[in-house]
């Protein structure tokens, strides 16, 4: 069984990804590295010469191949888009949702956003607000459970999402 944490760019799950690998005993997948890795290619040149919608496959291709394995999975922030993705999801493990305020996302994404094709040029509060409401509605219908972010160390938020699982021993 994959646990699965999803959420906003910027919400933590890189960084929460390792920590609940170590205490499950699971592997970690960083899906975006993943992708890129068997790309040859960073995600900024994948949408710049693919296009998103070729990432949205590989994307989804990779998450298929999840099904019947067990992993702590860091997925992109726009995997839960697409309903097949939740439903793969939902299916094959617990879905946590990391969630954050706009003004968080943006303090933490001040590094690392050039990185992010969605959010270059120069994004700002505006837009995370618009692009994360747009968003909100799929994150909620794919996850099992919402875990907030703001203002808490990752050890808090570790411990409470460990708290929420029916295999975390603890
Ligand atoms: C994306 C989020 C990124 C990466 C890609 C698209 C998104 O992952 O998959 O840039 O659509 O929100 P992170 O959430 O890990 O930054």
């Amino acid at each position: 069984m994959n646990l699965f944490l999803i959420g906003f760019m910027g919400c933590g799950k890189s960084s929460q990804a390792p920590l609940l690998s170590e205490r499950l005993g699971l592997p970690v997948m960083e899906m975006d590295r993943e992708i890129e890795e068997r790309a040859g290619m960073t995600i900024r040149e994948i949408f710049e010469r693919f296009g998103e919608e070729d990432f949205r496959m590989r994307e989804s291709g990779l998450l298929r191949e999840l099904g019947d394995k067990s992993y702590v999975v860091s997925c992109g922030g726009g995997l839960p888009l697409l309903l097949g993705n939740r439903r793969m999801m939902r299916e094959s493990g617990r879905v946590i949702y990391l969630t954050a305020a706009p003004e968080t996302i943006l303090k933490r994404l001040e590094r690392g956003r050039e990185e992010r094709p969605l959010l270059r040029g120069g994004a700002g509060l505006s837009e995370i607000r618009s692009l994360m409401e747009s968003r909100e509605k799929h994150y909620r219908a794919a996850a099992d459970f919402l875990v907030a972010t703001d203002g808490r160390s990752p050890e808090e938020i570790r411990e409470e999402i460990l708290s929420l699982l029916p295999f975390s021993g603890s």
